[in-house]
């Protein structure tokens, strides 16, 4: 009876789409079977644009993984992002009736119930209800309050709301390519996961996956979410500032990008690098200094509005708040160093932390989005063993979420 136990996960990125399939065990995901990364066709800025080019670079990344871990695969756990997603905080009362005292994981169910129960945007549906907070007849402060006494409950959450459309096309994409969905997961939530380190989750951090085409932040304080948001600016920004601005392809852009763009140190102002301009047979030349001063406003203005958009939750502006940063924008050389200044506190590179029987493959930034998929997906699994047959109470939900994103249940 020794079935092996795998799972998958699937990150829709606007750069690339990868496919990791890996073997689980009771701790976790545990050792990568398999991998399957290809570019991105007909996704930008996190939404489906070009479906058939879409589903065409999903079922390679697939065919690719399942070539590569011998594995057939079924159903997947989707990191899914996009402007289109809103964090919207909320509040549920739940007073207790008659003389029972002690709180049951309905009261939980019910509390959370009414703070999701608020009118949405039309077109929005909740995709996650992150707790912050529970109440207890005033006392806050409380992870999990099961099983304490109290007659009025309180929840304060985070609700994460994403469009409908834009998400019934992802769900469909995976679906036409022949494949089940465990669950469409904003992508920041996984990503936390395999980023942060407890104390950051609980100290305060601000978390940023600088993609190509979005960039995605995500505060957490105290082991909860405080606030989420995705911007629309990202790595294929700086790339076509440096096409518009040397009119250059955005081939030879991207090239010059990987290859020349630094924000490290001093910057060399006399070494020639050649470029072909577009509609000119002569070869031209830049220098670095040249590349810079184009790539570093945009970076700097990403980063800044990035910035300005996580001080919205009280929790950032405390100032023990780290800043990690991960996603291929972020490999960008000198990054890490140049936020650093800006932010005016240390700034940490995230590759996924849990590094057991990881290849070095995967020990990359870049990567850090597709290993959370793994440790929320086993995290999810792990929940629905644990629930009742038939029981998908939010309660227990809720419960599940806050183990994994840091709090103890029960503290
Ligand atoms: N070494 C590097 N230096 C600078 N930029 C890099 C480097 N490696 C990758 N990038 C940039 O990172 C971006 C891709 O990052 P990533 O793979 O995280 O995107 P994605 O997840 O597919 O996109 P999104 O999250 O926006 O949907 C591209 O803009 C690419 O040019
Ligand atoms: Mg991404």
């Amino acid at each position: 009876m020794n079935e092996r136990k795998t799972i998958v996960a699937m990150d829709l990125g606007s750069y690339r789409i990868s496919v990791l399939v890996a073997e689980l065990n009771d701790s976790g995901p545990s050792r990568v079977l398999g991998l399957g990364t290809v570019p991105s066709e007909g996704i930008r800025k996190g939404l489906v644009v070009g479906f058939e080019p879409a589903l065409d670079s999903v079922h390679r990344a697939v065919e690719e993984a399942e070539r590569s871990s011998g594995m057939s695969i079924q159903r997947v756990f989707a990191g899914v992002t996009g402007d289109h997603f809103r964090a919207i905080p909320s509040e549920g009362v739940h007073a207790k009736d008659g003389g029972k005292r002690e709180i049951s994981p309905e009261d939980v169910d019910q509390v959370i119930r009414v703070a999701r129960s608020l009118q949405l945007p039309a077109g929005f549906r909740i995709q996650h209800t992150l707790p912050i907070d529970f109440i207890l007849d005033n006392r806050s402060g409380i992870r999990d309050p099961v099983g304490m006494d109290g007659a009025r409950l309180q929840a304060e959450v985070l609700l994460l709301l994403g469009e409908i459309a834009v998400l019934d096309n992802a769900t469909k994409l995976i679906e036409k390519a022949g494949l089940g969905v465990e669950a469409l997961v904003f992508s920041p939530l996984a990503t936390g996961l395999a980023a942060l380190q407890e104390a950051e989750r609980e100290e305060g951090v601000i978390l940023l996956d600088i993609g190509a085409g979005c960039t995605e932040l995500l505060v957490i304080r105290g082991g909860a979410a405080r606030h989420a948001e995705v911007l629309p600016l990202g790595g294929a920004n700086v790339t076509r500032d440096l096409s518009i601005g040397l009119n250059i392809s955005m081939q030879d852009a991207e090239r010059l990008k990987l290859d020349h763009v630094s924000l490290a140190g001093q910057v060399d102002g006399e070494t020639r690098i050649p470029i072909r301009q577009v509609g000119r047979e002569e070869e031209r030349f830049v220098t670095a200094a040249t590349l810079r001063s184009i790539v570093e406003p945009r970076v700097q203005e990403t980063l800044e509005l990035a910035w300005q958009r996580a001080q919205i939750s009280e929790s950032a502006r405390r100032q023990a708040t780290g800043v990690v940063v991960c996603g291929g924008g972020a490999l960008l050389p000198g990054l890490t160093e140049f936020a650093s200044q800006l932010f005016e506190r240390p700034v940490r590179l995230a590759a996924p932390l849990i590094s057991e029987g990881l290849t070095a493959e995967l020990q990359d930034p870049r990567y850090t989005p597709l290993v959370g998929l793994l440790h929320y997906g086993y995290r999810r699994m792990g929940r629905r063993r644990s629930e009742p047959a038939g029981g998908s109470g939010i309660g227990a939900n809720l419960r599940g979420w806050l183990k994994s994103i840091g709090k103890k249940a029960g503290k």
